[in-house]
């Protein structure tokens, strides 16, 4: 044999071997990857999140009026519609260019100073229509449509913010930009808004940078941060006002018992 041929045989017969082993993992692989695929398509819409479930329970009947930062197509905004008696929705969102991306770094980009995500990008049109969360913003207004008690605000978090007087919001749910930094400042304007006693909320606990946020927020301002994965949620309560004067205290047993020691020495 001629040294081709040995490498034509040994190629054949090793790429043989590939592909059969190949067949076999597609084979088994398969079954599994369409039910993946089936799954993630369903929609998730009519699973309430674990927030709202306990925003339903904490109020009742009770009708409240929230704010959802990061609405995309109005499947969240749907759900708190379904479980709350709301009075009032406020639905905030950029539906700026595409700024759905299913990675995390996707979430990111969308940022307050605007980043050129065509440019980011290079071809984000390229993307599905659907994605693109530029006709998000025509498909959610129309979703609503008729719906009385929801007002679609188009703008950053921290600008519409501006728009809101502080406690007078019952509820937060917050679900736009996942980087760390606006997580957390999402969080510290939007906890100002909200009634003492209301719940301050989030989404996506997957995601390291909002968690990291959360935590680091609940540690700084004392918050009994609870997770619930794929959310997170915790209670504004109420400041004590009036620290306790603890000089004042001093000062008035001290005078107290300069005043005793003088009635003994009369
Ligand atoms: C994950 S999607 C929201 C999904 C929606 N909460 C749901 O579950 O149906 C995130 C949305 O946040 C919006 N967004 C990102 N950063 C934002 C910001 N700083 N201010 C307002 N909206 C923002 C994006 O445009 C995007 O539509």
């Amino acid at each position: 044999m001629k040294i081709k041929e040995i490498k034509d045989f040994i190629s054949k017969h090793t790429s043989n071997k590939r592909y059969k082993t190949m067949f076999k993992i597609m084979k088994y692989l398969t079954p599994q990857l369409n039910e993946r695929f089936s799954n993630a398509n369903k929609k998730v819409t009519n699973t309430p999140r674990p927030a709202i479930t306990m925003i339903k329970k904490r109020y009742g009947s009770v009708p409240l009026t929230g704010v959802e930062i990061g609405v995309q197509r109005g499947d969240n905004a749907q759900n708190i519609l379904d479980e709350l008696n709301i009075k009032k929705l406020h639905l905030i969102d950029v539906w700026d260019l595409m700024s759905f991306n299913k990675t995390q770094e996707g979430h990111s980009l969308v940022h307050r100073d605007h980043i050129n995500l065509a440019n980011h990008y290079g071809h984000p049109f390229k993307r599905s229509k659907k994605y693109l969360n530029i006709n998000n913003y025509s498909y959610v207004s129309n979703r609503f449509k008729d719906n009385k008690k929801i007002k679609l605000i188009k703008g950053f978090s921290n600008v519409v913010v501006e728009q809101f007087l502080d406690n007078s919001l019952d509820f937060v749910y917050i679900d736009a930009n996942h980087s760390y930094k606006t997580v957390l400042e999402d969080i510290s304007i939007w906890a100002k808004k909200v009634k003492t006693n209301g719940v301050i909320s989030g989404h996506d606990t997957h995601l390291i940078d909002v968690l990291q946020a959360v935590i680091d927020y609940s540690i700084k301002n004392g918050k009994h941060l609870i997770i619930e994965h794929p959310d997170w949620y915790f209670i504004k309560l109420q400041k004590i006002k009036d620290e306790i004067n603890y000089k004042k205290i001093i000062d008035q047993l001290k005078m107290d018992i300069k005043k005793r020691v003088k009635d003994i020495e009369l």
